[in-house]
C-alpha cells in the first residue's frame, strides 16, 4: 500500500492554550471602529458595521474555549455625546444584530445578559433585548454580558443606593457586588482593549480590580480568533500575586 499522502493537520491556534488556566470571564473594550473605518477612507458607521464580524468571532471563539463568561463594552453612556446619526446608527445596528444573530447564539449554546441602564435605550431595543434574554434562557454554555447604556460610577452609585435600600446600614463589599449589573458572574479574569488605547473608560471599575490588563493596537473590526488566542497566552504567562508575594 503506498504510504499515505494526506498532510498532518495543522494545529489550530489554541492548542497553545493551557487548558487549566483558562480565564473564566473576558471582557472587552472593542475599540477603534472608526479610525478603522477613516484608514479605509469610510465613514466612521462602515467600521461599526465591520465590527460585527469580529464580535460575531469573538463570541464563537469564547464558546469554543469554553469560557465561562465574555463582557463586551458596546456603549458607554458618554458614547451619547457622539452625533446623533451615529449613536442612531449603532442602535439600529445593536437591534439587527440581536435580530440576526439569535439563532446562532442558541445553536452555540449561548446565554445573555445586560450590564447598563436599560431603560435609556429606544424602547424597539429594550423589547429586542428583553426577547433574546428570555430565547436564550435555557442555555448553559456561555454567558454573553452586553455592556450597553453602561457606566462603572452609574453602576457602582445604583448599586449602593439598592443595597441600602434594601436594608443595609452599614454596607460591605458583599452587598454591593450583589447590586451590580454583573452580580453572580465571576470578576473578569482578563480585560482586553483594541486598538492601542490605555485607559479603562469608566468600564467595570469595580470587577476589574485584578484584572489582567492586556492592550492590542489591532483594530477592533480586524479582531479574530487569533488575535483572542494571543491575549489568552499572554494571560496565561502573568504571575497573578493579589497581594501576596
Ligand atoms: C468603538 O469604536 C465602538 C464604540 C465606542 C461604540 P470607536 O467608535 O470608539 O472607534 P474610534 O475609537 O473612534 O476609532
Ligand atoms: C469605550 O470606547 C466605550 C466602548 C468601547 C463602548 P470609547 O471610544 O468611547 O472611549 P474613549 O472615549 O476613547 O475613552
Ligand atoms: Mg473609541
Amino acid at each position: 500500500m503506498p504510504p499515505s499522502r494526506t498532510a498532518p493537520e495543522a494545529a489550530a491556534p489554541q492548542d497553545r492554550l493551557d487548558p487549566s488556566k483558562m480565564p473564566r470571564h473576558i471582557a472587552i473594550i472593542m475599540d477603534g471602529n472608526g479610525r478603522w473605518a477613516e484608514s479605509k477612507g469610510l465613514p466612521r458607521v462602515a467600521g461599526h458595521k465591520a465590527g460585527v464580524e469580529s464580535v460575531r468571532e469573538t463570541i464563537r471563539a469564547c464558546s469554543d474555549l469554553g469560557i465561562q463568561a465574555l463582557t463586551l463594552y458596546a456603549f458607554s453612556t458618554e458614547n451619547w455625546l457622539r452625533p446623533v446619526s451615529e449613536v442612531n446608527e449603532l442602535m439600529r445596528l445593536l437591534g439587527w444584530v440581536l435580530e440576526t444573530e439569535i439563532r446562532e447564539l442558541c445553536r452555540n449554546n449561548v446565554r445573555l445578559r445586560v450590564s447598563g441602564r436599560l431603560q435609556g435605550l429606544p424602547p424597539a431595543l429594550i423589547s429586542r433585548l428583553n426577547e433574546a434574554v428570555r430565547d436564550l434562557s435555557g442555555n448553559t454554555g456561555l454567558i454573553l454580558n452586553l455592556a450597553l447604556n453602561y457606566g462603572a460610577r452609574q453602576e457602582i452609585v445604583d448599586a449602593v443606593n439598592a443595597a441600602l435600600a434594601s436594608g443595609g446600614r452599614t454596607l460591605d463589599e458583599e452587598a454591593i457586588s450583589s447590586h451590580l449589573y454583573t452580580a453572580g458572574l465571576p470578576d473578569p479574569d482578563l480585560l482586553i482593549r483594541t486598538s492601542g488605547e490605555m485607559r479603562v473608560s469608566n468600564f467595570l471599575l469595580w470587577q476589574i480590580a485584578y484584572a489582567e490588563f492586556y492592550v492590542t493596537s489591532v483594530f477592533w473590526p480586524e479582531f479574530r480568533k487569533s488575535h483572542l488566542v494571543e491575549a489568552i497566552a499572554e494571560y496565561q504567562t502573568r504571575r497573578r500575586r493579589f497581594g501576596a508575594v
